[in-house]
């Protein structure tokens, strides 16, 4: 089995000036390349923690991550910058896209950024999550769950070996919702894309390989979503 993404006792402990702020406690992960894993777990238990971790965007404060066999530490800043780069697709939970950019040009950026300029690609990639004749608007001229959707059109663009998605479907009717699920765990089934997806909807673990729990900055492999609230 090829490791995609592998944690060895990783933890992070934020300055919170006295109190507990520790986040993660030992997280030992292993995912196989093309693995689709819903992440859930309670407000606070350390979901985006561990994927901004996993992503090289913030550091831990013991253990390691490797990405691709890759160990991210050893990459430094700029190989880390790199590896997002070519390697990652990131949705944020709050979509992070720039204001002052059109949603066309949002995705063509993480083109741009990884040396692979193409407008047609970024159009295709818009119209794949619906949102085709609106390539022009700016962010705040699109609706929650369009900017969403921008946000997942720009990871999935660049055809990436990882993706990592933070609530993808958190601002969206439960319609959508389906549909966008369906659209990104599909694309990354036909291209062997690892997908790593934070959920609060239970809905999302039809859709996974396997499901992980967090709680309390610990992670629990999970056989089904039963008896997992909401
Ligand atoms: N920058 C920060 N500084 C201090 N504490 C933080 C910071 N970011 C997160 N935390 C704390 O770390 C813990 C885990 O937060 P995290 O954002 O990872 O949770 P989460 O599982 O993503 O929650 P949610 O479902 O609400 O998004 C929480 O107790 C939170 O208060
Ligand atoms: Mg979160």
């Amino acid at each position: 089995m090829t490791s995609s993404i592998r944690t060895y006792d990783l933890w992070k402990e934020y300055d919170t000036g006295g109190h507990d702020g520790i986040a993660l406690r030992g997280i030992e992960l292993d995912i196989a390349r093309g693995q689709i894993i819903a992440l859930l777990g309670k407000s606070g238990s350390g979901k985006t923690t561990l994927l901004n971790l996993l992503a090289g965007l913030d550091e831990p404060t013991r253990g390691r991550v490797e990405i691709d066999g890759m160990d991210l530490q050893g990459l430094g800043e700029r190989g880390r910058t790199e590896l997002r780069r070519n390697k990652l697709g990131f949705v944020f939970q709050f979509f992070n896209l720039l204001p002052t950019l059109t949603a066309l040009e949002n995705v063509l950026l993480a083109l741009e950024l990884a040396g692979k300029p193409d407008e047609a690609r970024a159009l295709a990639s818009i119209a794949l999550v619906g949102l085709a004749g609106k390539e022009g608007r700016y962010p705040h001229e699109l609706s929650g769950g369009e900017q969403q959707r921008i946000a997942i059109a720009r990871a999935l663009v660049k055809d990436p070996p990882i993706i990592l998605a933070d609530e993808p479907t958190g601002n969206l009717d439960s319609h959508t919702g389906t549909q966008v699920l369906e659209l990104l765990t599909g694309r990354c089934r036909e291209s062997g894309t690892t997908l790593v997806m934070v959920s609060h909807s239970l809905k999302t673990c039809e859709y996974a390989d396997r499901i992980l729990r967090m709680s309390d900055g610990r992670i629990f492999e999970e056989e089904s979503c039963e008896g997992l609230a909401p």
